[in-house]
């Protein structure tokens, strides 16, 4: 299948299902969807808590549950399903790795493998302490360029290619990505970027085609880090994406503790007994936004949550609370975390056909600028979820 074939298809199940997806059971308890579908809804809602755990962080597994509901989407099964590459091999490169947490170490020799052999010299696209960059001048004599906005990353990575004894190959551009005069930086460069967040990675690749640059490799992540309001496709398109829905293709994480899982339920529903408490304080019937809630507003009671969050949003209590009030929406928050993990398996189980779709649009605007394109996953989901890589060289 070509990328082009690909992106179609997905766009055509987005742009036809988009009743599934858009809808975010945290702000509408039954979306619309639930009434089309009934068995579907029904299913979901049955699932007892493991089942839902375990279908959360299992893409294929969603997809062939909605499939036995919806059949025309047992097609996204094929359509997210890109050839993997090889594990990296060990190494003995030890004190090129001081400083590296062990994920982030697993995930650089991961991409270093992926990637190959280099093109051209390298510019590391916001580069934060240059780790990559460090390994790939040690093993290829390459030189690298990182370019990073943070000094304060700039002077670290500075001291780590000291220590590993490759500064004289290694060295740092402390620049904004997005300055109109960074792309130039791109020019005969071989583009390398991990984990470039939104407009940095989608300005690369658009700077790599106007610089001609030999070869891009690039993992993108947080897809809904933009300045603009919608996503900007790189080729035309029915799709519109806001940020939410570009926040859908990041939602999988790696795979949380049992304490992180109990604690993100229990803050999910109080959040949840926040939005019915208020409702029910104001009369108002649709869910009203609220900016993000500090953790140690978490840690006390729910009794001094709601306090919290009332004070901020200024709704007045009209007579002082009786404690079975907050007991009694404490359950219902409880209740509707349930729900809502249920429902939104419908959604979750779009998200890698969204970002498989992101990065395909990305492909198929190199493949039309003279760029023979590759995606394929650079290293299992459980060291990141945003494993794709997207690996671009220029036909001379
Ligand atoms: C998610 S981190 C990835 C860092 C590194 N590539 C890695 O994988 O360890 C994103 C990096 O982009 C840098 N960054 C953010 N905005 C930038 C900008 N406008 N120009 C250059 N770098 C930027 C951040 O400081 C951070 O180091």
């Amino acid at each position: 299948m070509t990328h082009a074939e690909r992106k179609a298809r997905l766009e055509a199940l987005l742009l036809g299902f988009q009743a599934l997806w858009r809808p975010q059971p945290f702000k509408v308890e039954t979306p619309d969807w639930c009434a089309d579908h009934p068995a579907l809804a029904a299913e979901l809602l049955g699932l007892d808590d493991a089942a839902v755990d375990a279908l959360s962080a299992d893409n294929q597994g969603l997809i062939a549950l909605l499939g036995r509901f919806v059949p025309a989407l047992a097609e996204l099964a094929a359509l997210i399903d890109l050839p993997a590459v090889s594990p990296p091999p060990p190494a003995d490169e030890g004190r090129l790795y001081t400083d590296i947490p062990g994920r982030k170490q697993a995930q650089i020799k991961a991409y270093a493998t992926a990637l190959g052999a280099p093109r051209a010299p390298l510019l590391e696209w916001c580069a934060g302490k240059g780790h990559l960059g460090r390994l790939l001048a040690h093993r290829w004599h390459w030189p690298v360029a990182s370019l990073e906005i943070d000094n304060a990353l700039c002077d670290a990575g500075e001291d780590l290619a000291r220590h590993a004894r490759v500064d004289c190959r290694q060295h740092f551009i402390r620049a904004d990505a997005l300055a109109a005069g960074s792309i130039r930086h791109l020019a005969g460069r071989h583009a390398i970027a991990l984990h470039a967040c939104g407009d940095l990675h989608t300005r690369l690749v658009a700077g790599a085609v106007a610089e001609a640059s030999p070869a891009i490799d690039v993992a993108p992540c947080c897809y809904y880090r933009t300045v603009h309001a919608h996503y900007r496709p790189l080729n035309p398109t029915g799709l519109t994406l806001s940020h939410d829905d570009l926040r859908l293709a990041v939602t999988e994480t790696v795979t949380a503790s049992a304490k992180q899982r109990r604690q993100s339920r229990q803050a999910l529903a109080w959040k949840l007994g926040w939005v019915e408490l208020r409702k029910a304080l104001t009369g108002e019937t649709a869910y009203t936004p609220f900016p993000p809630v500090p953790e140690a507003w978490l840690r006390g009671t729910f009794a001094e949550f709601v306090e919290r969050m009332r004070e901020r949003a200024n709704i007045v209590m009209p007579a002082p609370a009786r404690p079975d009030l907050f007991t009694r929406f404490e359950a219902i928050g409880h209740a509707r975390a349930a729900r809502m993990l249920r429902l939104q398996l419908a959604r979750l189980a779009f998200r890698r056909p969204l970002e498989v779709w992101l990065l395909m649009d990305m492909a198929v605007y190199l493949e039309r600028h003279g760029y023979a394109v590759t995606v394929a996953p650079f290293c299992p989901p459980d060291l990141t979820p945003r494993n794709l890589l997207l690996s671009a060289r220029r036909y001379t």
